[in-house]
């Protein structure tokens, strides 16, 4: 197959924990054409969608070491028309680059794209849990807005002592406060300093989660099922999880209740063409639903001694071998009727 990442720096890549690259990485060690991109080496040569590409050059030997693949590895640099590409992996860290998807648009229907182009539009923002049909009660009660005078009604109303403040477009655990709701004196002022000048962001106000203290749990998702899971510890005396905030993983299995929210979770995200995600869920409840670029598979590797990209990777080659079996079925049918 011919795949390829639209990553952000590959200078930047971390060799012993990016997700992304143990799928190059795999891609590779099976025979793939691979190549890797920015959102910003998208161009369009008349009418026709391209990307200023690094593709690894052929007959190379891989090594079986990640970090030494990482290091060694040849690229050659080409302009290379997009749609020639057999799958697609949007590995970006967010914010989502919506120019990015308005050129990948020109070429969905030809390339499976992971996730799905508009399953991304749809997904990649912390409101799409709240449009989860949650009769089990799985998704943590949620507010979202920019009114102050409103928030401000919905904090001093809560029964709850702390509640969770942060802001609807944050990544990486940024911006993740916890709010004493009795604290009256600090509460409009955080709230004018979230939403900002011009009354610019929203904010999401959410009910506390007591486990959050031993941890979250981070569950990937491959095709509507869990792979791989882990639990993320947060740093003595912080709120978050998230390993960029200084989090830390330990081995995990997910109990029942979590497998019961995977299952619920899993059928919508298969619908919506997130194949491939990373849910955080503390509690038995789903906090967010991680589509653009989930993380997590080196260290769930090294905790439970597997190579979760192999599953990945089995995935696109299955879903590829799908689609070509389909065209090549159509191509012999339409040779019958031209033969008649
Ligand atoms: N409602 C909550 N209750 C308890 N802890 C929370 C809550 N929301 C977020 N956190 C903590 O903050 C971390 C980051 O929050 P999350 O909503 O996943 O945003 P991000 O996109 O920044 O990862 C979580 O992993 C968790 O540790
Ligand atoms: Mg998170």
């Amino acid at each position: 197959m011919n795949i390829c990442f639209v990553i952000g720096k590959w200078e930047e890549m971390d060799p012993q924990y990016e997700t992304t690259l143990t799928l190059i990485h795999e891609s590779c060690k099976r025979g793939h054409r691979v190549a890797v991109f920015s959102p910003g080496n998208l161009t369009i040569r008349d009418n026709i969608t391209y990307a200023f590409c690094k593709i690894i050059e052929k007959n190379q030997k891989v090594s079986d070491s990640i970090p030494s693949f990482y290091k060694n590895v040849k690229f050659k640099k080409q302009r290379l028309p997009v749609k020639g590409f057999d799958a697609i992996f949007l590995r970006k860290n967010p914010p989502l680059d919506n120019n990015m998807l308005n050129f990948l648009d020109s070429v969905k229907e030809d390339t499976i794209i992971i996730n799905d182009i508009d399953g991304l539009r749809k997904a990649s923002n912390k409101i799409y849990t709240t449009s989860f049909e949650d009769e089990h009660n799985y998704i943590p009660e949620t507010h979202v807005s920019k009114d102050i005078d409103y928030l401000e009604s919905v904090i001093t109303e809560a029964k709850a002592d702390k509640m969770i403040l942060k802001p609807l477009d944050g990544y990486g655990g940024k911006g993740v406060i916890v709010l004493e709701t009795k604290a009256k004196m600090n509460i409009r002022s955080l709230l004018e300093f979230y939403i900002g000048d011009d009354n610019k962001n929203y904010v999401i106000l959410q009910e506390y989660l007591e486990g959050a203290t031993e941890g979250d749990v981070r569950v990937l998702m491959l095709n509507g099922e869990p792979i791989g899971a882990m639990k993320r510890v947060p740093k003595d005396g912080d709120a978050r999880s998230n390993v960029h905030a200084g989090g830390t993983v330990e081995k995990y299995s997910l109990t029942k209740v979590d497998r019961e929210v995977c299952r619920v979770v899993g059928q919508k995200l298969v619908l919506d063409g997130i194949y491939f995600a990373g849910l955080d869920i503390i509690d038995g409840k789903l906090l967010e639903v991680n589509v653009l670029s989930p993380g997590g598979i080196p260290r769930i590797n090294k905790l439970n001694k597997v190579k979760l990209q192999r599953n990945v990777i089995d995935f696109i080659e299955l879903m590829h071998k799908k689609r070509d079996d389909a065209i090549n079925r159509k191509l012999s049918f339409r040779k019958a009727i031209d033969d008649a």
